[in-house]
């Protein structure tokens, strides 16, 4: 069973993306509306076309306050990828969520948030903190939310199309771009999904056809904690740099949690 619960108006941040622009055709599919954070109107009208565009930059606190206005729900699928800046990871991929979170300014839409396989690795070569620090903000913001995990893009043959949601931080795998896509749309939908963060993966076999029951196998997140539902415990709070400790802090709504 799916629910829809009067998710029309969707911000789309890194719509202009692989993976957001597949997540704003799976919003249109469901009849939501989306509209596409774009840094530059142009390339997001050649991206998009005729979806509906508002500017804004991630690392740009101000432009963000008109963009998140009157949104119902807001997927994030932004990444620093093609950003050479030695320290883009942690100006983009968690100061774009820190951002998004502020400009909301007490508003409480239904979050859908993008992150990585690996997102909790730290023996992976290179791996860092950046991503899953987002995730925590997420959390510790108090927003209903979903945080998904996708593994390799793409890497998989056609008839793997069975989606696979673990948790713990070890599955590795590859999914289709356009089931990342679905699934973070889906997620939004989706009573049993609310709370959740999974790692995703694909696997040979056929698509899901019911939603609920696959993000109801999941556990959900602890409450009053910061990290995913069977996290590993090697990142404590206590720990972190001054400024991660500080946009905890800030975000915590008084609702919100407190681990
Ligand atoms: N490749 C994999 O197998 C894999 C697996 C798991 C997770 N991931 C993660 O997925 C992410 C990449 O996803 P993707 O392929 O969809 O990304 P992408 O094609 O590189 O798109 C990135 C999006 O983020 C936006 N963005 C970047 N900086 C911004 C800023 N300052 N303000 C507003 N928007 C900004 C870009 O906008 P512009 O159009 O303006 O540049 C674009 O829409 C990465 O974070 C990566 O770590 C990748």
């Amino acid at each position: 069973m799916s629910q829809k619960q009067n998710i029309t108006d969707v911000l789309m941040v890194g719509a202009t993306g692989s993976i957001g622009r597949l997540a704003v055709q799976s919003a249109q599919r469901h009849g939501m509306r989306p509209r596409a954070l774009v840094r530059d109107l142009r390339r997001g009208e050649e991206l998009l076309p005729g979806v509906e565009l508002v500017r804004g930059d991630l690392e740009d606190p101000a432009s963000l306050r008109n963009a998140v206005g009157g949104a119902d729900a807001i997927v994030l699928t932004h990444g620093s990828g093609s950003d050479s800046r030695a320290d883009a990871r942690a100006h983009v991929d968690y100061g774009g969520v820190r951002n998004i979170l502020q400009a909301l300014d007490g508003a409480r839409p239904r979050m859908a948030l993008m992150t990585s396989i690996y997102a909790t690795r730290s023996d992976i070569p290179g791996a860092t903190p950046w991503k899953r620090r987002s995730e925590r903000l997420l959390r510790a913001s108090g927003l209903p939310y979903t945080i998904v995990r996708p593994g390799w893009f793409d890497h998989v043959g056609q008839t793997q199309r069975r989606l696979v949601l673990e948790q713990g931080g070890t599955a590795d795998g590859g999914i289709a771009r356009g089931q990342i896509a679905e699934t973070l749309i889906r997620s939004l939908l989706t009573n049993t999904a609310l709370g959740k963060t999974f790692e995703l993966i694909a696997t040979e076999g056929e698509e899901p056809s019911d939603w609920a029951e696959l993000f109801g196998a999941l556990k959900t997140d602890e409450s009053g904690s910061v990290d995913g539902a069977l996290d590993p415990s090697d990142l404590p709070v206590d720990a972190e740099p001054r400024a991660v400790r500080a946009d905890l802090d800030a975000i915590r709504s008084p609702h919100g949690t407190s681990g």
